[in-house]
């Protein structure tokens, strides 16, 4: 019964825990945290303000994924965000997903 409970606990956290730490292995891997974390400023804005900012905002996914590719600049300061042109189309999808998913 122990057993059963403890799987059932973790069948639960599982599927939630996963995605989010397989991009947070992406913003590693393509060298976001260089200029982002999640809950800070750095170089570029806190994951979890650019999430707040754009909470309701039914276009904010695409003109995102738009931006993280081509570079941005002005939305957020004067310190542009150089385009990241080599990261795969999906890649960029899923971290601008996880970034917008941020609370
Ligand atoms: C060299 C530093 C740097 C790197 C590397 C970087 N960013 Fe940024 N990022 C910034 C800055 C600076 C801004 C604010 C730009 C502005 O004010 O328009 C920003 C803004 C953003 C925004 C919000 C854009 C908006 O219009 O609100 C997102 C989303 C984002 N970055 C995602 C990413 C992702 C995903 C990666 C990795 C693939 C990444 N960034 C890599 C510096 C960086």
């Amino acid at each position: 019964m122990k057993r059963l409970a403890i799987f059932l606990a973790t069948a639960a956290i599982l599927p939630a825990s996963l995605p989010a730490q397989a991009q947070e292995e992406l913003a590693k891997k393509h060298a976001c945290f260089a200029c982002h974390a999640v809950d800070k400023k750095l170089v570029g804005p806190a994951y979890k303000d650019v999430a707040a900012k754009y909470r309701g905002d039914s276009g904010a996914e695409a003109k995102l994924v738009d931006k993280v590719k081509k570079g941005s600049q002005g939305t957020w300061g004067q310190v542009p965000m150089p385009p990241n042109s080599s990261v795969p189309d999906a890649d960029v999808r899923a971290l601008v997903k996880w970034i917008l998913s941020q609370k």
